[in-house]
């Protein structure tokens, strides 16, 4: 278990290249199986989530070759259609492999995801899909046994528009017979990319990013070349660290588009910024403004994913803010820890009411997931004296190489393994 130790107080400045995004390489990696030939993913962020996928899909037979920020990923020899339960338990979002291994061997075990920090994160919306697509599903001892000769395509609509689910509908329909329709899919920009490089292979996808999503049916994908999406949670974070700490930092490879409700949200908190083509800048905020009241929601609404390093910056806020968390139920768990730093924060059920003080202090702090983690590592560059923040693999999940792009813009943080 490794450490960040934070000396804090000093305002962020310099630049920083945002990180390909994580929610939008898992999907793509797993996407990398529906063909025999190679597949060539470049600006792969280095994640653990990045390692753990890689692992999966060294486990199910594929050649995979990480070359900087290149993965190329051969699954000519594809051998088995089983995801452990050791890596299933590591990384809850492997369940993105279903698809895809149903798609390639029309045959898939995986174990049953259960729960995780953030909450009980269900399956049923996938399993339901699957079954509309001809997918015979048993469970037995803790594993999903999921068959299907032949998958057909099915008109699918989501009663919640999980990403996840939209996801793998996608990887199951791109070569099933016939036409699929998703409605009310989910919208986020991660399902665009995963949808440009099904339609590199030669998929026919249409309408992703809306909510509704047209997918035909085709014999055969081929391997392809693409670059993965800038992360557009890893951009907000670094934006919310420059706020707290009166700092100004520019981001480079940002896409704005992504981003409007966080930029919303910055901008009511009192933020300025200056939009160029690729870069974002931040300028130096004097105070921060309190907001009404911030929801999360799926896309375009704000992501719940930055709930939790917004706080931080509500909690060094002039005035009270109201957060509700409307996507899991469970993602309140920093809030102990940021209180131990001196926030004024109560939580009831999904809403927090967050009574902005003057100046949070140093503390031994423990991240208990990763969006949560980064909040806390926000917190230690505003905070007075010294800032442990424990934990950090959960950090590394989703943020690469934290402590150096922060310190290459003056903060005092360091990492203890
Ligand atoms: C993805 C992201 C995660 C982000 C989340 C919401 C990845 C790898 N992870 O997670 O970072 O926080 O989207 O933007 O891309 N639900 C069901 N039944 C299902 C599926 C989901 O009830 O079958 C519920 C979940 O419990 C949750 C909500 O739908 O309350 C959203 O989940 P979903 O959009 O599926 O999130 P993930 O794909 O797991």
């Amino acid at each position: 278990m490794g450490r960040l130790i934070i000396s804090g107080g000093k305002p962020l400045e310099g630049e920083i290249y945002v990180q390909g995004a994580k929610n939008a390489v898992l999907p793509i990696l797993a996407a990398t199986i529906l063909t025999d030939e190679k597949c060539v993913i470049k600006n792969c962020p280095a994640l653990r989530d990045v390692d753990k996928t890689i692992l999966v899909l060294r486990d199910l037979g594929c050649g995979v070759e990480w070359d900087g920020s290149t993965v190329t990923v051969d699954g000519n020899g594809i051998s088995d259609c089983r995801i452990c339960e050791n890596l299933m338990r590591q990384m809850r979002s492997s369940i993105i492999f279903l698809g895809a291994i149903l798609t390639r061997c029309h045959r898939a075990v995986v174990s049953m995801p259960g729960g995780c920090p953030i909450g009980l994160r269900p399956i049923d919306l996938h399993l339901k899909a699957l079954r509309k697509m001809g997918v015979t599903i048993t469970e037995e001892h803790g594993y999903m046994n999921c068959s299907a000769d032949t998958l057909h395509g099915a008109d699918i609509h989501l009663d919640f528009p999980s990403v996840g689910a939209t996801e793998n509908i996608m990887l199951s329909a791109v070569c099933a017979e016939g036409d699929t329709v998703i409605s009310n899919a989910a919208r986020e920009p991660e399902i665009a990319d995963l949808a440009a490089l099904l339609n590199k292979m030669g998929a026919r996808v249409a309408g992703a990013g809306g909510s509704v999503i047209r997918i035909r049916g085709v014999k055969k994908l081929h391997g392809a070349e693409h670059t993965v999406m800038p992360d557009r949670i890893v951009a907000a974070t670094y934006l919310a660290a420059a706020a707290v700490t009166g700092g100004e930092i520019t981001l480079f490879g940002a896409e704005k588009s992504h981003m409007d409700a966080m930029l919303n949200a910055l901008s009511e908190m009192g933020a300025q910024f200056e939009l160029g083509e690729k870069t974002i800048r931040i300028k130096p905020l004097r105070e921060i403004r309190s907001i009404h009241i911030l929801r999360t929601m799926p896309y375009p609404g704000f992501p719940t994913d930055i709930q939790s390093p917004f706080m931080t910056v509500a909690a060094l806020a002039r005035g009270t803010s109201v957060f509700v968390e409307n996507i899991f139920e469970n993602r309140f768990r920093h809030v102990g820890e940021l209180t131990r730093m001196g926030a004024d924060i109560r939580v009831s059920g999904r809403c927090a009411v967050i009574r902005g003080v003057k100046e949070l202090y140093g503390a031994r702090v423990y991240a208990r997931e990763l969006r949560g983690g980064a909040a806390l590592v926000i917190a230690g560059l505003a905070a007075r004296g010294e800032t442990i923040v424990e934990n950090t693999e959960y950090i590394d999940r989703g943020y690469e190489s934290i402590e150096k792009y922060l310190a290459e813009c003056g903060a005092d943080i360091r990492r203890e393994d």
